[in-house]
């Protein structure tokens, strides 16, 4: 921050945010290994922390570690970063993400979790990068925060932070390539995923875990139970008693189907759509 330059009101102002910032972001941060500690002392569930990192800022190490401590059973690392600079290489993008979380693996011993973005082209890669690294598995997709543009302000406003049930489609495929290709990695599906049948989906493509936000915040807790339900009721009428009996049955060893592949629309009349 240069504060020599300016008029004094601008000073104090510039001063009093940097501030408040800073206290802003300790009991942010206090609040979430609190909700930890809490988390953990009142349920059996494993409690996975998720912690956004920055490669050129240090103190998110101390933060997963502090996580780790709090009784974190795994941590989820949310990497991405924009990039701006034309001149950025996509190797070394790649090599960025590796070293976060390598510097995550040498401070902190609990599992942890890449979350990835969603670059088609260099998702595989990436992922192998992590599993190299012996992370325990990955989050499909790192789904980012959207700004929109204010036509009558003509600022850069908030959007809504809500996905929609057609973002899983192509989650759906990434995790059904990934399963197959890196199948020693543990995949949990994120984003699109609204309801039980979606969850099926993510199981058959191979998903060993769904998480969902906007489902809960939009149709509180009991969506999780109805998920369950569905799951069930939908196993007990296809005839399987376990997951394991039908997840990745659709991943890219088992279907082959050209469709994995697919993405341009060549050809595609809606008329004839089955
Ligand atoms: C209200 C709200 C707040 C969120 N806050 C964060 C956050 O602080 N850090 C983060 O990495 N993702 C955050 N997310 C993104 C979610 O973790 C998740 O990746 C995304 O919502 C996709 O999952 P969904 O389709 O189940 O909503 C937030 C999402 C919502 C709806």
């Amino acid at each position: 921050m240069r504060l020599r330059w300016m008029p004094y009101p601008i000073r104090l102002t510039a001063m009093r945010r940097f501030i408040c910032s800073v206290i802003w972001a300790r009991d942010y941060k206090a609040g979430f290994l609190r909700l930890v500690q809490e988390s953990r002392s009142k349920t059996d569930l494993p409690v996975i922390a998720s912690i956004n990192c920055v490669a050129d800022k240090g103190d998110w190490i101390e933060y997963a570690t502090a996580m780790a401590d709090a009784g974190a059973s795994a941590l989820e690392l949310n990497i991405f970063i924009q990039p701006t600079d034309i001149h950025a290489q996509a190797r070394e993008l790649e090599l960025n993400y590796a070293e976060i979380v390598g510097r995550v693996a040498g401070a902190v011993k609990i599992p942890r979790f890449g979350e990835t973005a969603h670059a088609p082209d260099q998702c595989l890669r990436l992922v192998e990068r992590f599993a190299r690294l012996r992370g325990p598995g990955v989050v499909f997709f790192n789904r980012f925060f959207e700004p929109d543009v204010d036509v009558e302000r003509m600022t850069f406003v908030e959007s809504s932070p809500y996905s929609e049930p057609t973002e899983l489609r192509n989650v759906l495929r990434m995790v059904a390539i990934c399963s197959a290709v890196l199948p020693q990695l543990d995949l949990s599906v994120s984003t699109g995923v609204h309801d039980g049948e979606a969850a099926v989906k993510a199981l058959l493509c191979g998903a060993e875990a769904v998480q969902v936000c906007t489902a809960i915040h939009q149709k509180g807790f009991e969506v999780i139970a109805e998920m369950n339900e569905y799951i069930d009721r939908w196993s007990e009428r296809q005839g399987f008693g376990s997951l394991d009996e039908f997840r990745g049955r659709l991943n890219f060893k088992n279907d082959t189907s050209a469709m994995f592949q697919r993405v341009q629309y060549m050809k595609y009349f809606p008329s004839e759509a089955k």
